[in-house]
């Protein structure tokens, strides 16, 4: 269950790191992400470190009329601002979902609320889906993209989700709200009814609910030149009758692909979270599986990947695209170049 034996000078860095808060960490490296992406000697910096070759890491994967410059993409969560953006082609990713983006700016729950389990190669979170807003993340989009530093074929996936405070009832109003900054901006968008960190969120996750939701999405978008795809990500407890209810709708959900998985729901110190990498065992897969043998649509597929065998498989078992978030941390900054070698059939 590990990454790359050699982890070279991000052992060290990673013991190092590692005696800290992991939020204190999250956003030190983010600044640095930012301000490296930001230029082109820091955007070289990237590549040095990440034994990235921007011609190397272009595997281009075709989802109907858009172009992924290769099948790995960072997951929602790490970049919920956008402010990261112009620094992850350059460390080896072909694409982002930018998020969870709520419609009004929100804190999220009281710290601390991101934890690490090395033993198990995991992290427990309950960040609470903490946004500057939808109106703040999409400045920052507009920033990336006019900034003319992006590879054409890098992807930016918009996550989208509620605010706390918003009933259930009032939920798909939220998300239109959440989408309106977007025109232009998104290749493509998710809806978010999956976090086990927003109360009753989860309960979003019925056909009659998720059908409103992109109702109102859609009607946002109405004008709107381009309509990129909407996908549903779906939390790893969604099994058995409930997901058949789901399966058995997809055509009246309005949907056009799947992520799949979120973290799973779980308690440990001293709250209620979500644990992602090691901790999911295999219950990504088991989903990704179990979904394709039912539906046609794309399926990004997220979730317990800690190794290059893994993206074979679930590249092999019908996933279009994938998503790592937590192997990245544990595993460090040349890992993606690692996982590209699937690719090229390159053995280290
Ligand atoms: C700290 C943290 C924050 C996350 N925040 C979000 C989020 O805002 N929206 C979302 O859809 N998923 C979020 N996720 C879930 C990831 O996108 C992903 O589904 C999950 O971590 C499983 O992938 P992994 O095992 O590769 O980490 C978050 C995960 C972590 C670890």
């Amino acid at each position: 269950m590990t990454g790359p034996s050699d982890l070279g000078f991000w052992g060290f860095v990673r013991g190092l790191v590692f005696l800290f808060d992991a939020e204190s960490v999250h956003h030190f490296f983010a600044k640095k992400l930012r301000f490296l992406g930001s230029n082109a000697f820091g955007r070289w910096c990237l590549r040095r470190i990440s034994g990235t070759n921007l011609a190397k890491a272009r595997h281009p994967v075709n989802i109907g009329t858009l172009t992924f410059r290769n099948p790995i993409g960072l997951a929602a969560g790490f970049d919920k601002e956008g402010t990261m953006i112009l620094a992850l082609p350059h460390l080896g990713f072909g694409y982002v979902e930018v998020g969870t983006v709520t419609p009004r700016p929100q804190p999220g729950n009281a710290k601390p609320r991101l934890f690490r389990d090395a033993d198990r190669f995991s992290l427990f979170n309950r960040m609470g889906f903490n946004s500057p807003g939808a109106e703040e993340v999409a400045k920052n989009v507009t920033q990336a993209r006019a900034s003319g530093c992006l590879p054409e074929d890098f992807r930016i996936g918009i996550n989208l989700g509620k605010n706390k405070t918003t009933s259930a009832e009032d939920a798909p109003a939220d998300y239109g709200l959440a989408v309106r900054p977007f025109d232009g901006l998104a290749d493509y968008l998710v809806v978010n009814v999956s976090s086990p960190n927003t109360p009753g969120l989860r309960e979003l996750q019925t056909v009659e609910s998720i059908t409103k939701i992109v109702g109102a999405i859609r009607a946002e978008m109405t004008n709107w030149k381009a309509k990129p795809p909407i996908y549903l990500k779906l939390a790893p407890e969604v099994r058995g009758e409930t997901l058949e209810h789901i399966l058995a709708a997809e055509k009246n959900l309005g949907i056009d692909g799947w992520v799949l998985t979120n973290t799973l729901g779980g308690y440990w110190k001293g709250g209620k979270g979500g644990w992602s990498g090691g901790a999911l065992g295999t219950l990504g897969r088991d989903c990704l599986e179990r979904v394709r043998g039912r539906s046609r649509l794309p399926i990004l597929s997220v979730g317990g990947i800690l190794e290059r065998r893994e993206v074979e498989t679930r590249l092999a078992r019908g996933a279009n695209l994938v998503q790592v978030y937590t192997g990245w941390i544990y595993f460090g900054p040349r890992w993606i170049a690692h996982l590209l070698k699937a690719f090229t059939g390159e053995k280290t």
